[in-house]
């Protein structure tokens, strides 16, 4: 077993990346509550977590901005354990037996399973669509540069983004309370030794090495 870790708990996600991860996550209410108050009137009312309707509109681009940075910042080291691998795929055929809990019969699996992967995929497409049109469509500074097509064009892809994002996010929080134990590990840093055996087999094997590397 590793220096890092007491007999009892590995290490999951190191304070630095508990930090981005969380400020990932403040950042994603901002600029979801104040974009989706400038969407609708109905909503208009969400636009208070920045401060009301006016700042919603100035600090909402913002918002997003840093979020898209924040999240590149926390998943690029991360990137690697994402990698899809042959034995993902058998993960996903086995649905049924994940729905059920039925870890016993499913083949091991890395640091992430196939559905965290190909969900960090979806979150990282969203955002940098998002990025990319917001900028577009950000008219104090950038509209200028760009044809009146282009910017609609741009509003409607943001807003579909948007929508995705937002999708995805719950189906996140929502599969990280269902995994009980997943949420400590994003709190605290560490995880059991039974977690990692029952959720992530291939993960425990590889952080019990001597070497026990991330
Ligand atoms: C209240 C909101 C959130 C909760 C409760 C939450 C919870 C968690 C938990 C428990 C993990 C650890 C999963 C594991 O190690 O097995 C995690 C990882 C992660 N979260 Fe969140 N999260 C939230 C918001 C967000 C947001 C807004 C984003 C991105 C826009 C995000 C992106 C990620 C990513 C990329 C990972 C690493 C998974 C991977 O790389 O495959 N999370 N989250």
């Amino acid at each position: 077993m590793s220096d890092r870790h007491s007999p009892d708990v590995l290490v999951r996600y190191t304070p630095a990346e508990r930090l981005r991860h969380w400020l990932v996550a403040i950042l994603f209410v901002c600029a979801a509550a104040s974009g989706l108050a400038l969407f609708h009137p109905a909503l208009f009312w969400l636009g208070g977590v920045l401060g009301g309707g006016a700042w919603s509109v100035v600090l909402h681009p913002f918002a997003g901005l840093a979020m898209s940075l924040a999240f590149y910042a926390f998943v690029r080291p991360l990137w690697h354990h994402n990698r899809l691998e042959p034995r993902d795929r058998a993960w996903l055929r086995a649905m049924r037996d994940v729905v059920d809990k039925r870890e016993d019969r499913l083949p091991e699996v890395g640091r992430y399973n196939a559905g965290q992967k190909i969900l960090t995929y979806v979150l990282a497409a969203a955002l940098l669509a998002l990025f990319a049109t917001g900028i577009v469509i950000w008219r104090v500074y950038f509209s200028n540069y760009f044809a009146i097509g282009v910017i609609r064009f741009s509003a409607l892809l943001h807003a579909f983004a948007a929508f995705v994002l937002v999708v995805g996010i719950i189906v996140h929080v929502a599969a990280a309370v269902w995994v009980k134990g997943s949420v400590a590990a994003m709190t605290g840093g560490t995880v059991t030794i039974g977690w990692a055996f029952k959720h992530h087999r291939a993960w425990f094997r590889e952080m019990i090495r001597p070497s026990g590397g991330r």
